[in-house]
């Protein structure tokens, strides 16, 4: 068991079912509504906490009411708030339409709550904490917070999410032990190859074990030694909700990782994992 600090976001999710997604000025009939908990961090924390760590949640969460649905669900899964900060303001939140069809997530996200930052970062006493995963967001800040890692608990492994391009993102990715991007990524970045960007990676940063999710091709690492790795995606006998299979990937790969497994060990359970929660709606029983 480790004790595992997550650095993002927790939104409030309205996750409509649809036989297939709906072209513009379409009216369509959703099967099912579910609100719930989401967010990147979030859920890898709400998976962290079901494969046996204790862990704690450091973002930003809005006062009022609607936030209940947020507060509730980390508190079932134990998930410490101690570290949060409260502001003025709606939870981050998501439209998103699962489509039966191709079982592919569609998300329309809106926020305006200001980001957690380097000085709520601060404030956290790290001393308790074997591993920080951080979200790859609000670069100079997260830079900071890095930074303060590596001064004053340098033995703390430090995952970090590449889901999104953010400017200057690929400056902090020397400080991270562990890169987990997303394949959204790898394509933004100009590569549809695994290999090649894994390899783009490597010219980024030498000391880092990189991982990248494939979606329904499965993952591919290239760990500090220079071999390469990759895993098979495991389906579903049916593809329910793949929203968060990512998130769930990333928790696995930590949990992987904090039991010492070699990557081609790890990469191979958190594939597992990840197709496994892809034929389960949310977060519980996954594991
Ligand atoms: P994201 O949630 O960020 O879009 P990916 O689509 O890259 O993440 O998926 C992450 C991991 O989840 C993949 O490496 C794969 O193991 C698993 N996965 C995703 N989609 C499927 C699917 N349709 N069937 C089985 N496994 C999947
Ligand atoms: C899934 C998710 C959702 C959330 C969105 C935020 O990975 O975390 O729960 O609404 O992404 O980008």
């Amino acid at each position: 068991m480790a004790r595992i600090l997550g650095i993002g976001v927790a939104t409030l999710d309205m996750i409509f079912d649809v036989a297939r997604y709906p072209s513009g000025d379409e009216e369509v009939r959703a099967k099912n509504l579910r609100v719930a908990r989401g967010g990147n961090v979030a859920n890898t924390l709400v998976m962290l906490s079901q494969l046996g760590h204790a862990c704690s949640w450091g973002g930003v969460l809005a006062e009022g009411l609607d936030s209940n649905v947020i507060v509730e669900d980390l508190a079932r899964y134990e998930v410490d708030l101690s570290s949060c900060v409260m502001h003025l303001g709606r939870p981050p939140t998501s439209t998103i339409m699962l489509s039966r069809e191709t079982g592919t997530r569609t998300i329309v996200h809106y926020r305006d709550l200001p980001e957690f930052s380097a000085a709520d970062f601060d404030q956290i006493v790290l001393l308790p904490y074997d591993w920080i995963h951080f979200e790859g967001r609000n670069v100079p800040e997260l830079d900071k917070m890095l930074k303060r890692v590596k001064e004053v608990r340098p033995d703390i492994k430090i995952s970090l999410e590449v889901e999104k391009p953010r400017p200057g993102l690929e400056s902090v990715f020397p400080l991270a032990d562990v890169l987990l991007c997303s394949h959204a990524f790898a394509i933004h970045a100009g590569m549809n190859d695994p290999h090649k960007f894994l390899a783009w990676l490597r010219q980024r940063t030498s000391r880092s074990e990189l991982l990248v999710g494939w979606g329904n091709d499965g993952a591919y690492g290239l760990d500090t030694s220079g071999n390469a790795h990759e895993s098979p995606a495991y389906p579903p006998d049916i593809v329910l909700d793949t929203l968060g299979a990512g998130d769930t990937f990333n928790a696995s790969m930590i949990d992987a990782f904090v039991r010492r497994l070699g990557m081609k060990e790890a990469l191979d359970a958190a594939c597992r994992l990840a197709g496994r929660k892809c034929g389960i709606e949310g977060f519980a029983g996954v594991v």
